[in-house]
């Protein structure tokens, strides 16, 4: 069983869940992406409110912090508690979106473009998510603040560990502090840029979700707010190691990971995740069916096509071929996804020709409309006895198996909305069938996008091409239902034949005024249910949100254990002595390069170690930094010891020798539980510590 079809079992419970539990515009299932962009406005808005009272200097950054959240808890406190639980429900909301995507298989093919551009927005939501918490400056800013340099300085690309910056407290800087305020600043900047490219492929993105459901997530999340404000711990202590650590799981889950399996694992399952996803959409390759084609002998350059297409697919070019139409369509064939919902769309799709094979201005190469019409005919041959409907079905909707039934022909399309509106009309005004039904996904999660949007607009006559007035509307039915609801499917088909039961028999061209709007035949659940439903899933988003954002606390430290901080930064002896050159070795030299001093700059690596009671803690040598290895070396390390009275022993080599050390320093130490004692090193006064 692939993972895929493992995702696809709890999304098909939770599609067919909302689906029924919420009216079509307030699932929020359908609409993550855009709940994500909504969530992204809060925490953006929040957060330029929250700058105004916020100071960057390390300083006064807990103070400020507190007296927004205390001070004016009504608006500034409620403002912080929303860029918290907004740019939690952000991760949640991502990461639900990009599992239900890759659960619906949306990625492959000619798909890759906004899964590929979707992966960066991940990271950026967790840079600007880290990098918020660092600014607070409280005892979880100071763990975060050490873990994640501590997971930089893997990375060979400074020249000395940063994590220097935070070995104590009198090491923390203003300057790094405003770095961290400057990139949780550009991050989102840079996010809010990749969100546009992440849909640019998408004509008619949806960006806002329904203004109700937005205008309830938003009083939810004021709730929580109210009742669970965003809280400071005590101001970060260097001096001290918080033993623990109340965690947002949502943002900071990596952080355990470092304690418990070190910096290169976490390292190499990030990046090993990160590979993996962006490798998604090529495994294993999908190719998308061909493309759309234009057949420029029946394109008119209505445009059509061009309005319609969900994907931005085509454009409109100037006409090439001499025919009297300023324009015609021309499909990027990169970007098309053979949805069909252009052929739907083209005026020119029209089965009521007399040639057997008919062309129309746009078609796919795979599903051509004269094959189409030739199944309609057969299919509604094999139709017997009252109520016959063809149903139409999406290609990715609901499994259709359990309407087979006598008086029952199904017909699959890649969309509904490919079925020109004509071809009903042909079924219905012919008499090939009693009724129509055209089967799609729930409403407004069209595996296309946009195929039910442009199948109800047509055939109610409110977009072009329009279902022609003299077909009854009784006759036509659309079934919008989740993909995996094939129960509800079967229903709404019986409930559609039961209707055309009712109805005189069918007859040849019947003229008709234009009856109200098609709908569907929907049976929601009772409203009392559907409000317990609200409540229930609002209530354990708020709940999960309000909970992981703090708890459970993460254990860094025993009740009686202390840390060791080594940290140091000595330039070492040079390998070779300097020593003047002599006559010979000058002459040698070309004029320019004549001086008068040798000094090869290349120096020893230091070693340090460290012994407890007599017992090594720590052995490492130390490669000089520089490109000429003549810059100094650095260590930092931090080790977990017991409390209490104990010799520590430090010694240092820095001149090559083979054997003894160049400095040794006996240190007794008697230490606090979550003491953090900081041995450091003076060329001019040896080892030092506090
Ligand atoms: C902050 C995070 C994100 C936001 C706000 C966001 C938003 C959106 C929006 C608004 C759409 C268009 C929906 C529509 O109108 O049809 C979309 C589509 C999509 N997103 Fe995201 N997205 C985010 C993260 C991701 C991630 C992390 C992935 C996967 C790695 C992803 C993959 C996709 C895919 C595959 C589609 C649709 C593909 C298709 O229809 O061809 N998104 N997203
Ligand atoms: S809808 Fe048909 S006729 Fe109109 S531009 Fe597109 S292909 Fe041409
Ligand atoms: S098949 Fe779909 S994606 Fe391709 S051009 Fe037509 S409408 Fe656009």
């Amino acid at each position: 069983m692939s993972l895929r079809s493992l995702l696809r079992a709890p999304f098909d419970w939770l599609d067919r869940l909302c689906a029924r539990a919420f009216p079509p515009d307030w699932n929020p299932m359908v609409q993550l992406g855009a709940i994500g962009w909504f969530m992204f406005w809060i925490v953006a808005v929040s957060g330029v409110y929250l700058y105004i009272f916020f100071d960057t200097g390390i300083r006064g950054t807990w103070q400020s912090v507190e007296a927004i959240t205390r001070n004016q808890w009504w608006a500034g406190g409620v403002m912080r508690s929303l860029h918290r639980y907004a740019s939690d429900a952000l991760v949640v909301l991502a990461l639900l979106h990009m599992l239900r995507e890759w659960s619906m298989d949306r990625m492959r093919g000619n798909h890759w473009f906004a899964w590929a551009t979707g992966v960066p927005l991940l990271l950026f939501v967790y840079v600007c998510g880290i990098t918020g918490y660092w600014l607070v400056w409280d005892l979880r800013a100071q763990y975060v603040a050490v873990q994640t340099t501590a997971l930089l300085d893997l990375l060979p690309i400074f020249g000395e560990p940063i994590g220097r910056n935070f070995v104590d407290q009198a090491s923390v800087s203003d300057r790094f502090f405003t770095l961290m305020a400057f990139i949780h600043i550009a991050a989102p900047l840079l996010m809010l840029l990749f969100m546009w490219i992440h849909i640019a492929r998408h004509a008619r993105a949806r960006t806002n979700p329904a203004r109700g459901l937005g205008v309830v997530m938003l009083l939810v999340l004021v709730a929580l707010s109210l009742a669970h404000p965003a809280l400071s711990g005590p101001p970060a202590d260097l001096d001290r190691i918080p033993p623990t650590v109340a965690l947002d799981w949502f943002y900071l889950p990596a952080f355990p990971l470092i304690d418990r399996w070190g910096g290169a694992a976490v390292w190499a399952l990030s990046l090993g995740l990160l590979a993996l996803l962006l490798l998604m959409p090529w495994l294993p390759p999908r190719r998308t069916p061909p493309a759309a084609r234009v057949d420029l002998a029946n394109c008119n350059g209505c445009a059509r096509c061009f309005a319609d297409c969900p994907f931005g697919a085509i454009t409109m070019a100037p006409r090439s071929d001499g025919r009297p139409y300023a324009q015609e369509a021309l499909v990027n064939a990169d970007q098309c996804m053979a949805c069909g919902l252009c052929t739907g769309s083209c005026p020119t799709a029209t089965p009521m020709r007399s040639a057997p094979d008919f062309f129309a201005g746009i078609e796919l190469p795979d599903r051509p409309l004269s094959a189409l019409r030739l199944e309609m005919q057969q299919a509604a041959a094999r139709l017997s006895g009252d109520a016959r409907v063809i149903v139409i079905a999406c290609g990715s909707g609901a499994d259709i198996a359990g309407c087979a039934a006598e008086g029952v022909a199904t017909i699959r399309l890649p969309c509904v909305a490919m079925l020109p509106p004509s071809f009903i009309d042909y079924v219905v005004s012919r008499g090939l069938a009693d009724g129509v039904l055209l089967a799609g996904c729930a409403p407004g999660d069209c595996y296309h996008r946009l195929g039910d949007r442009w199948t109800e607009e047509r055939i109610e006559g409110k977009r072009d091409p329009w279902l022609r007035e003299r077909v009854p509307r009784e006759r036509v039915a659309v079934s919008w239902v989740a993909r995996a609801d094939s129960r509800r499917r079967a229903a709404d088909v019986a409930a559609f034949r039961a209707r055309l039961r009712t109805l005189p028999a069918i007859a040849r061209g019947i003229r008709h005024g234009l009856a109200p709007a098609t709908r569907a035949i929907r049976r929601s659940w009772p409203k009392p249910l559907q409000w317990t439903a609200w409540v229930a899933l609002f209530g354990a988003l708020a709940f999960g949100t309000g909970a992981l954002a703090s708890w459970p606390a993460w254990r860094v430290l025993g009740p009686e254990q202390a840390v060791i901080s080594l940290s140091l930064r000595h330039v070492a002896k040079t390998r070779i002595e300097c020593k003047p050159l002599t006559p010979e070795e000058l002459i040698k030299l070309k004029p320019n390069m004549r001086r008068q001093v040798g000094c090869p700059r290349e120096r020893w690596p230091v070693y340090v170690e460290l012994l407890r009671d007599g017992q090594p803690l720590y052995q490492g040598e130390h490669a000089p930094a520089g490109l000429w290895n003549d810059g100094p070396s650095t260590v930092l390390e931090r080790i977990v010891v017991p409390q209490g009275l104990q010799t520590l022993t430090v010694r240092l080599r820095d001149s090559g020798r083979k054997a003894g050390f160049d400095y040794e320093q006996e240190i007794p130490a008697d230490l606090a539980a979550a003491q953090n004692f900081v041995i450091e090193f003076r060329a001019d006064r040896g080892f030092v510590y506090h």
